[in-house]
C-alpha cells in the first residue's frame, strides 16, 4: 500500500506544480491569425478576431511584426482607436518587431501609424483579464489520508468472517488452476 500512496502522493504533487506554473508563466502573443503579420488585413475585423479568441492575462506580451520602413503601430485610446485618429498616441512603435507587455487590466487599443492602414482594418483591441479573474482560481486540495485510504484495496476485515475465507479459496483455487495448467 506505501507504494500507492507513494505514486498518489508524486501524481499530486507534479500535478499543483504544472497548474502553478501553468498560472504564473507569461506568455507572448504574436498579433495575427495565421500569417502573423502587423499589416492590412484581409477582413476588417481579423485582428480582433485573432484577439477575442485568447484570454490574455497581464504579463502576458504581444509582438507586432511589421516593415519597419512601411508601417508602425501606435496605442491610442479608445477614442483615438475608433476614429484611427494618429495624432496624439499613448506611445508609438517603429522598430518592426514590437514587443509589448500586458501590465495592466483593462483594454488596450492599437492602431496602425500608416496613412490610411487603420479605416482599412489594421487596427487591435486586447482585453487583459482582471487580477482577480486570471489568477485566483481555486487550489486542487491536498487529499487527507482518509482519501488515499479510499482509493488503496480495502484491507481485509480482521474479524474471522466469510470474507478472508472466501478469498483464500479464491486464490487457492486459483493457484491449483495455475499450477494443473503447466
Ligand atoms: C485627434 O485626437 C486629438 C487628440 O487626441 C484631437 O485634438 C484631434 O481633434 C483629433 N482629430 C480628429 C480628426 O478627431
Ligand atoms: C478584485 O476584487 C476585489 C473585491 O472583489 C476588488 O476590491 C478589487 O478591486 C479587484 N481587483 C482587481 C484587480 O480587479
Amino acid at each position: 500500500m506505501a507504494s500507492l500512496k507513494t505514486l498518489i502522493c508524486c501524481f499530486h504533487i507534479l500535478l499543483s506544480l504544472f497548474m502553478a506554473t501553468n498560472l504564473s508563466e507569461a506568455r507572448e502573443f504574436v498579433v495575427g491569425g495565421n500569417k502573423k503579420k502587423w499589416e492590412i488585413p484581409s477582413s476588417s475585423d481579423e485582428f480582433n478576431k485573432w484577439a477575442a479568441k485568447i484570454r490574455f492575462q497581464i504579463g502576458d506580451s504581444i509582438v507586432l511584426k511589421y516593415d519597419s520602413k512601411t508601417d508602425s503601430a501606435l496605442e491610442v485610446t479608445e477614442e483615438n482607436y475608433n476614429n484611427c485618429n494618429k495624432s496624439n498616441p499613448i506611445r508609438s512603435y517603429s522598430d518592426g518587431n514590437t514587443k509589448i507587455t500586458l501590465d495592466k487590466s483593462g483594454p488596450f487599443f492599437f492602431i496602425s501609424g500608416a496613412e490610411g492602414h487603420c479605416e482599412k482594418g489594421q487596427k487591435l483591441e486586447i482585453k487583459v483579464l482582471s487580477a482577480n479573474h486570471s489568477h485566483l482560481q481555486p487550489v486542487t486540495p491536498e487529499p487527507s489520508p482518509a482519501d488515499i485510504d479510499h482509493l488503496a484495496p480495502a484491507p481485509a476485515p480482521s474479524t474471522a468472517g466469510s470474507g478472508p475465507k472466501t478469498w483464500w479459496f479464491v486464490t487457492g483455487a486459483a493457484v491449483v488452476g495455475i499450477l494443473s495448467s503447466i
